[in-house]
Formats: C-alpha cells, sequence, structure tokens
C-alpha cells in the first residue's frame, strides 16, 4: 500500500474550514439538507454506552445536523448573510457541553416561535445528534486563523531555522530540506516532524550554540503556511482533525500521563494539561508543546525515559484530544441545584406529588449530562403546554445551573 494512504481521506485545512462553512461538494457526504439525518419522531436518548460524554471531532457530521435541524436558518458561521440569530464566531469557545446546551435551551422558545412562521419542525434530538451537533460548536474554535506564508519565511530567518534548513532553494545552501513537509496540509505535521526530531534538534542547537527557538501567537501556522505555499512539492496529503479517542491511547501509550496529570488522576511532576489547555485551539497547543519541549526532554533524561515518536496520525489525535478535555462537564453541587430547582419552579410541577418525584428522579437516576440534556430537550412540547397553562416563564438556565440541577436529582 502506497504510504501516504495511512492519512486516510481528510482534508486541506482551508478545504475543512470550507467544509464547516457549507458542507458543500468535496465534503464526504455534506450538500444536501437533511441528508442522511433522521429526526422527524420524538427521540427518546438511546442508551450510551459509557457514562461519559465524548468529544465526537468530525466536523463535517456535525455541519450536517446544524443545517438538517435548521440552525443554518438563523446562524451563518462563515457566510456575510446577516440572519436572525447572531453570527457563530470560530473563536469563541462557547464552553463544556451543558455550558453549550444551556445556550439552545435557553432560546428554544425564540427557535420555536420562527419555525412555526416558517412552518418548520420543532427540532428534535438523538443523543448522537445532540452530541454531534454540541461538539461541532465546541469545536468552531479549533482550526484557528489561517496563516501567512510571508511571515512564516520571515520567521524562517528570525528563528535561525535557515541557519541549518533549506527550502525551496532558500536558506542553507546544504541544509537539511525542509520541502518535503508541502506536502502534508496540517501544521501538526509540522509538529510531528519537529517533536520527533527534537532531540536532534536540540543537541544540534546545543552544538551550535544556536538559541531553541520557542514561538508565540500565530507563529506556528505562519511557518506552516510558508512550508506549504514554498515547497516544491505538488502532491498533496490531507490531514483531518484528528481523533480524540485514539489521542486518549496516545496519551498513555507515549508514557505522557507518566509525568502529566489530566484534573489530578496521572502523574506529578508535570503541568496538570486539564487545566493548562483548556481554551487552546491547535496552533496554541502546537506552540506550546513545541516550547516546552526542551523543558521536557530534561526531564526525559532525568527519568531515562526513551523519547516517544509519533507516526502517521497520531500527535493529530492526541492535539485534538487535549482540546477535548474540557468538552464534558464537571459534576455539579446538589444544593445549589435544589434551589434551582425551586427558583425556576421546575419543583412546582415535578415535585407536586410523590408520584411524580419518583418519575423524575428515576428516570434521571443514572443518565450522563448527554443524555439529561436530550430527555429535556425533548420533552420542550409537553413542558411547554403545562408552563402555558400554569403561566411559567421560560425557565433559562446557565450551564452551571443545569450542571446543579442534574446533581441535585441524583442526588434524591
Ligand atoms: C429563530 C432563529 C433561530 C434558530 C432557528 C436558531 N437560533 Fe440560535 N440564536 C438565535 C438568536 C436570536 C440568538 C441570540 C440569543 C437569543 O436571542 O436568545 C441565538 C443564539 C444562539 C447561540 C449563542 C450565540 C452567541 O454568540 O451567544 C448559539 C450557540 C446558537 N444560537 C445555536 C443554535 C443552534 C445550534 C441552532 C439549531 C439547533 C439554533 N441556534 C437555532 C436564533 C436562532
Ligand atoms: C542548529 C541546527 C538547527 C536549527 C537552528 C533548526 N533545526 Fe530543524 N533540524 C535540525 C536537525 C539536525 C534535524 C534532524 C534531521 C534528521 O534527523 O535528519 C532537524 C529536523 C527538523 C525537521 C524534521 C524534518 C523532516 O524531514 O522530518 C523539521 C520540520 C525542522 N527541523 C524544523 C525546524 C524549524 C521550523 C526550525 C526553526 C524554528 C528549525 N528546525 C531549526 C537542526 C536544526
Ligand atoms: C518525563 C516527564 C514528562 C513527560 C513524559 C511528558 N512531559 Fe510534558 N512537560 C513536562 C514538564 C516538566 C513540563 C514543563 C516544562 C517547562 O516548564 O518547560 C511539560 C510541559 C508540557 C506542556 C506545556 C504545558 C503548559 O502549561 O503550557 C505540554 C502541552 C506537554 N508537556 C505535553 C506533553 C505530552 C503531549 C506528552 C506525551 C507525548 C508529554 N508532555 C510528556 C514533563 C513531561
Ligand atoms: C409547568 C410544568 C413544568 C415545569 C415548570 C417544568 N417541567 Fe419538566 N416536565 C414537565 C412535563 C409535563 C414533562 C413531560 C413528562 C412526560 O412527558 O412524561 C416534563 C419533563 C421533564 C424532564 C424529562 C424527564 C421526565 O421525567 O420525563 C426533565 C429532565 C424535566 N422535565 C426537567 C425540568 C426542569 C429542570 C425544570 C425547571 C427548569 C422543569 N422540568 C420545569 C412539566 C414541567
Amino acid at each position: 500500500m502506497h504510504k501516504k494512504k495511512a492519512f486516510g481521506v481528510a482534508f486541506l485545512i482551508i478545504g475543512m474550514l470550507l467544509c464547516i462553512a457549507v458542507a458543500g461538494p468535496g465534503c464526504e457526504g455534506g450538500g444536501k439538507k437533511g441528508a442522511g439525518v433522521p429526526g422527524r419522531s420524538v427521540a427518546k436518548p438511546e442508551q450510551v454506552q459509557a457514562q461519559r460524554v465524548s468529544l465526537v471531532s468530525d466536523l463535517v457530521e456535525g455541519r450536517k445536523i446544524f443545517e438538517a435541524k435548521n440552525c443554518s436558518q438563523c446562524h451563518s458561521i462563515f457566510e456575510r448573510e446577516r440572519k436572525a440569530g447572531p453570527k457563530l464566531k470560530t473563536s469563541r469557545f462557547y464552553g463544556s457541553f451543558l455550558d453549550i446546551f444551556s445556550l439552545l435551551w435557553n432560546h428554544a422558545p425564540a427557535m420555536a416561535v420562527h419555525m412555526r412562521k416558517e412552518v418548520l419542525e420543532r427540532p428534535q434530538f438523538s443523543a448522537t445528534e445532540l452530541n454531534h451537533l454540541v461538539s461541532f460548536l465546541y469545536m468552531l474554535p479549533y482550526l484557528g486563523q489561517p496563516g501567512d506564508p510571508r511571515r512564516g519565511e520571515a520567521l524562517l530567518n528570525e528563528k535561525a531555522c535557515f541557519s541549518c534548513h533549506s527550502l525551496g532553494g532558500r536558506g542553507k545552501k546544504d541544509g537539511i530540506s525542509l520541502d518535503s513537509l508541502a506536502v502534508f496540509q496540517s501544521q501538526v505535521v509540522l509538529l510531528q516532524r519537529m517533536w520527533n526530531h527534537g532531540p536532534m534538534m536540540l543537541s544540534r542547537m546545543a552544538a551550535t550554540r544556536t538559541r531553541i527557538p520557542t514561538f508565540s501567537g500565530n507563529d506556528f501556522m505562519d511557518l506552516f503556511a510558508a512550508l506549504t505555499e514554498q515547497g516544491k512539492e505538488r502532491r498533496k496529503v490531507f490531514l483531518g482533525v484528528g481523533n480524540a479517542a485514539n489521542g486518549q491511547k496516545m496519551f498513555t501509550e507515549k508514557g505522557c500521563i507518566r509525568c502529566h496529570p489530566i484534573f489530578g488522576k496521572g502523574g506529578k511532576e508535570a503541568p496538570d494539561l486539564g487545566k493548562a489547555v483548556s481554551q487552546s485551539n491547535v496552533t496554541v497547543l502546537s506552540t506550546r508543546l513545541w516550547n516546552h519541549v526542551a523543558g521536557m526532554r530534561e526531564k526525559f533524561q532525568q527519568k531515562k525515559l526513551e523519547w516517544p515518536n509519533f507516526s502517521e496520525t497520531e500527535m493529530n489525535d492526541l492535539i485534538v484530544f487535549l482540546y477535548s478535555l474540557n468538552y464534558e462537564d464537571k459534576p455539579g453541587v446538589p444544593g445549589k441545584g435544589e434551589s434551582v430547582f425551586t427558583r425556576k419552579k421546575c419543583a412546582d410541577c415535578h415535585f407536586k406529588t410523590a408520584a411524580d418525584k419518583q418519575k423524575i428522579v428515576g428516570e434521571i437516576k443514572s443518565v450522563n449530562s448527554l443524555q439529561f440534556a436530550t430527555l429535556l430537550w425533548n420533552h420542550i412540547p409537553s413542558m411547554e403546554a403545562s408552563m402555558v397553562i400554569h403561566a411559567v416563564p421560560w425557565p433559562e438556565m446557565s450551564g452551571q445551573e443545569l450542571r446543579d440541577v442534574l446533581a441535585y436529582l441524583q442526588s434524591q
């Protein structure tokens, strides 16, 4: 098999942006509204095997749901067109699963009014669909901003890369050529190569008294842009967004977990990556990882650990895994949830009789935040009907309030 095949069918970063913009031709399976997305009947959340809520990093699936559920009627992402709702920004972090879900929840009534006017069906979600949709919104900032090849070239000079390397005939005459990197349409490949050759580069730098280059801002993306533009290579290998589940495996297999904890679990000798990498994107993560390579290298040597090599999509998967760490919700506070449940008048309907209470508590007992959100959402029509009768205003809730209510119901 051709070696490069291992990268699979994926997308150019720019192409990737286009894919999430329109799910248009060339984006696998995209295009037609509602294509392949069921969702007419009222969906009960299917059994989600694991209790954990995992980010789906596949942007294309999410974009399809975004269109199929008519979100695109009111929201543009890349298009200039002004619509009824705000443009969703690719630079904005909306938070964890329930933080994002709360945005949907809070404007459900406005959505419904519009849907009625346009004679559209009010969206119902299966747990899988809701996870895809919320993941899509979570992933929007991931790809970062495109790079500037001019700046990238200047950086190759400034950062002394050209004192050892050449690119498209520039730089050091007999330097180590970086031309072959032009094939790969992902900055993560640049990171992976730099990481794999890290120990060698570091010792060469030490030998030649070159300062170890570090990056900031969009430097990494700019460098990558210079490589793809300047290189003589015409072939292209597209690398999509990685797979977070596989990245989690990498985190263990490559030994990261021996030094780094994630939210308190794991080694104790390096920063907690659950906390350290929140609100980042692929560029920030690549930058952070590289900037610490020298520090990490020392620790590796002290502990006599072998420097881990990454091949194929491994680094790509690892990076999106790091990005995914803040997707899952932390447990809420039952005590606070109780007061939300009373204040928002949930208790008026749900705890009116012992049987009512038993019903909702039983139903919520063993669900995760995704199943909770799916139940909540799909019951809007019946909830709303009795809200109108009881003249209860729409109970807006923040992500934190949702977490607290869930914790409260589960503590009953
Ligand atoms: C009737 C048009 C309409 C539809 C349909 C609609 N939205 Fe909205 N959306 C809005 C409006 C208006 C706001 C601004 C907040 C508000 O008024 O509640 C908003 C706010 C948001 C926000 C917060 C944006 C921000 O920057 O604060 C998100 C995220 C969002 N919507 C996602 C969705 C998704 C996902 C769907 C599809 C399930 C959807 N919306 C369907 C009109 C709509
Ligand atoms: C002091 C010399 C030196 C400097 C400065 C230097 N490198 Fe390197 N670089 C090396 C060496 C040595 C290798 C390993 C080559 C090998 O293994 O064949 C390497 C390998 C690489 C590779 C892997 C190439 C491949 O084909 O997989 C990349 C990418 C790279 N360097 C990028 C950079 C960038 C970007 C800079 C500037 C920020 C830089 N290097 C600065 C010496 C240097
Ligand atoms: C031998 C211990 C050790 C191992 C193994 C290790 N690291 Fe580190 N890592 C460190 C130390 C120490 C630092 C802080 C270095 C510094 O401050 O310069 C660090 C820093 C980082 C940072 C920057 C954090 C920040 O706050 O910006 C990232 C990201 C990172 N490591 C990722 C990884 C990944 C991914 C792996 C697995 C491939 C890994 N590390 C393996 C010791 C380790
Ligand atoms: C006006 C009455 C009313 C209010 C207020 C109300 N609900 Fe409901 N809720 C309902 C009805 C009716 C159902 C549908 C029950 C069914 O279909 O069996 C429901 C269903 C649910 C479900 C799905 C689980 C189940 O038992 O079917 C959840 C979760 C839920 N509500 C939570 C809340 C929360 C949290 C609040 C406060 C923010 C709230 N409800 C406020 C009437 C209400």
